[in-house]
C-alpha cells in the first residue's frame, strides 16, 4: 500500500491579528488515500485547510502539489488546481434550485449558450442519487432540512471533479444512515484514485474512515500514523494531552450519570412548541443538577435554549420556574424570573472595549441599580472572581477583547457567581476552547451545580454534555428522543438516540 505524496505542506505559519493559529506545520497527503484530521476546537484544522482550498492567501511556508510548488491567491485558483472543499460552515445558496446548488458554475448549457435545465436537473439528480438522496432537482435547496443540504454541498464538491477533496466536518447534521452512504462515496472516490481529507468529532468515523489520520493540538501537527496501527484511546492522549481525566473520559467513556431525581424541581416545561424549531418539549430542571440537552446541529436544542431565556417566541406549552407559571415573552421577562443565559456567540452577551470588571458587574448593576454602586466596589467583586477562577490575565482593567476566548468564556460565567440565578442555560459552554480553559470552565459550571442552581448545558457536541451532564436529553428533529438518568451512558449510545 505505497501512496505517493500529492500534496505537500512545509512549514506553514499562519497568525489572525498577531495570534497564531498554525506553527510551524509540516503535511503530506497521498494520491489515493483517506486523511483522516482530528483536534479540538480551535486546533487549526479548517485554517490549514483553507490554506489548501485558496481561501487564506496569506501565511508563511510552502505547498506543492505533484512535485510543483503552488500558491493561491484565491479559492478560484485552488478549484483550477483540482481542489474542492466542503466547508465547515454550509455555504448552500438558499434561493437556487438543489440542482443549481449541485452543479454551481458548471452548469450545462444548450446549444443557444443558455442553462439547459432538463438536463442540469438530469445530471443533479443522478448525482444526489449516487448519494442516496432522493429529492426533487427542482426545490430551492433552502426548503431542504438541514441534513440534505449539507449532502447537497458535499455533493457539489464530490462530483466537481476535483482531485483532491476536502471535507470539513461534514457529518454534523447527517443521520447514521447518511452517513454511511458518504462512506461508502469516500472510499469509492478513493479507490478511483482521488485524495480524500475528512476531518470530523466523531473518532469512531475518523478511524473506520480513513487510512491515514494526523492529530492537531494548538495550532501544531502532533502526530501522523497510519490507522492500522492506532485505535481511539492513541488519538485521545494526543489530542488533549495528559492530565485531563475527565475531558479524556468524556471522549471515551463510559459515562456513569448521577442523577438526582429526588431534588425539587426549579424549572418545569410542559408541552413547548416554536413553529420550525421544536415541538411539545417537556422537561424537569432540578436544583444542583446539571440537565445536557444533546442533539445533531440543527434538532432544535439551541432554539429550545432561546426560547427558554424568552428569545424566541413559543406558539404553545407552559414554564413554571419554582411553582409559579412564568410567562417569556422577552428577555427582561425571563431574567425577572430568574433565569440567565450565555449564548454560544458569547459576543452577544459581553462589551468587549470595556474593562473586564465592568463585563462581571454588569448584572449585579441590573439588580441594584437602586443602589449607588462604587467603582471601587465593582472593582473589589471582580478582582475576588478573577483570582478565584484564575482568569488570564488578571487585569480587572484590561478591555475585555484583549482576553481569549477561554478566558472570556469565564468572564461570561463569573457574573453568575455573585447572584445566582435559579436557572442557567449555557449553549455550547466550551467551544472553540483549548483544553486548560475547558478544563476551568468544567469547574466553574460544576461549582455554580454545588450553589443549588438548576443548570441547562445545551450542545451539538457529545463531549461537551457527557464531561458535564447528570442527566441527559436527546434531541431529534425538534423533539426529544430519549432521556438518560441514572444510568451508564456513552458517546456511542448518544449518537444512536440523536
Ligand atoms: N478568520 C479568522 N480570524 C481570526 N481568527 C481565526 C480565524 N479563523 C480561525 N481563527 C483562529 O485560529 C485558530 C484555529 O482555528 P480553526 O482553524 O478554525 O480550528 P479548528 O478548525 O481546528 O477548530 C482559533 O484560535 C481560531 O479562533
Ligand atoms: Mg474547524
Amino acid at each position: 500500500m505505497d501512496r505517493p505524496p500529492l500534496l505537500e505542506l512545509v512549514g506553514i505559519r499562519k497568525s489572525f491579528g498577531g495570534v497564531a493559529a498554525l506553527t510551524d506545520v509540516d503535511f503530506t497527503l497521498c494520491r489515493g488515500e483517506v486523511h483522516g484530521l482530528v483536534g479540538e476546537n480551535g486546533a487549526g484544522k479548517s485554517t490549514l485547510m483553507k490554506i489548501i482550498a485558496g481561501v487564506h492567501g496569506e501565511y508563511h511556508g510552502t505547498m506543492r502539489i505533484a512535485g510543483e510548488v503552488m500558491r493561491f491567491r484565491s479559492a478560484g485558483d485552488a478549484k483550477a488546481a483540482g481542489i474542492g472543499m466542503v466547508h465547515q460552515e454550509l455555504s448552500i445558496v438558499r434561493d437556487l434550485s438543489v440542482a443549481e446548488n449541485v452543479l454551481l458554475g458548471v452548469q450545462p448549457l444548450n446549444r443557444f449558450g443558455l442553462v439547459d435545465y432538463p438536463t442540469m436537473y438530469r445530471i443533479a439528480g443522478e448525482q444526489l442519487h449516487r448519494l442516496g438522496i432522493d429529492v426533487d432537482p427542482r426545490l430551492p435547496a433552502g426548503d431542504l432540512p438541514l441534513g440534505l443540504q449539507q449532502l447537497v454541498e458535499i455533493a457539489r464538491v464530490l462530483f466537481s471533479g476535483a482531485r483532491i477533496i476536502i471535507l470539513d466536518e461534514p457529518t454534523s447534521a447527517l443521520s447514521p444512515p447518511e452517513v454511511e452512504r458518504l462512506f461508502g462515496l469516500l472510499h469509492r472516490l478513493r479507490d478511483e484514485g482521488h485524495s480524500l481529507v475528512f476531518i470530523s468529532h466523531f473518532l469512531d468515523d475518523i478511524l473506520r474512515v480513513s487510512d491515514t489520520v494526523t492529530i492537531f493540538r494548538n495550532g501544531r501537527r502532533i502526530e501522523t500514523a497510519p490507522v492500522p496501527q492506532i485505535d481511539k484511546h492513541w488519538i485521545i492522549e494526543r489530542m488533549i494531552g495528559a492530565g485531563h481525566e475527565e475531558l479524556e473520559e468524556s471522549y471515551t467513556g463510559e459515562i456513569f450519570l448521577d442523577s438526582k431525581p429526588q431534588a425539587p424541581v426549579v424549572l418545569a416545561a410542559q408541552g413547548l412548541s416554536s413553529a420550525g424549531s421544536f415541538a411539545d418539549v417537556s422537561l424537569d430542571v432540578r436544583a444542583g443538577e446539571v440537565l445536557g440537552i444533546y442533539g445533531f446541529m440543527g434538532s432544535g436544542q439551541l432554539e429550545l435554549a432561546r426560547a427558554l431565556f424568552g428569545k424566541l417566541a413559543l406558539d404553545a406549552g407552559s414554564v413554571r420556574i419554582g411553582g409559579v407559571v412564568a410567562h417569556l415573552r422577552n428577555t427582561a421577562a425571563a431574567r425577572r424570573a430568574g433565569i440567565a443565559f450565555v449564548p454560544e456567540s458569547r459576543r452577544a452577551m459581553l462589551f468587549h472595549m470595556e474593562p473586564v470588571y465592568k463585563n462581571i458587574s454588569i448584572s449585579i448593576l441590573e439588580r441594584i441599580s437602586w443602589l449607588w454602586v462604587r467603582p471601587e466596589a465593582e472593582r473589589e467583586i471582580a478582582a475576588r472572581h478573577v483570582k478565584s477562577l484564575q482568569i488570564r490575565p488578571p487585569l480587572v482593567d484590561r478591555p475585555l477583547g484583549t482576553l481569549s476566548g477561554g478566558n472570556q468564556q469565564k468572564v461570561a460565567l463569573a457574573k453568575w457567581l455573585t447572584y445566582l440565578p435559579k436557572v442557567l442555560l449555557l449553549s455550547e459552554p466550551t467551544r472553540g476552547m483549548d483544553v486548560g480553559a475547558k478544563d476551568d470552565v468544567l469547574k466553574i459550571i460544576k461549582s455554580l451545580r454545588a450553589e443549588g442552581i438548576g443548570v441547562v448545558v445545551v450542545s451539538a457536541e457529545p463531549e461537551t454534555v457527557l464531561s458535564l451532564a447528570d442527566r441527559i436529553l436527546v434531541m431529534k428533529r425538534g423533539r426529544i428522543a430519549q432521556e438518560f438518568s441514572g444510568e451508564v451512558v456513552s458517546k456511542d449510545r448518544l449518537l444512536a438516540a440523536a
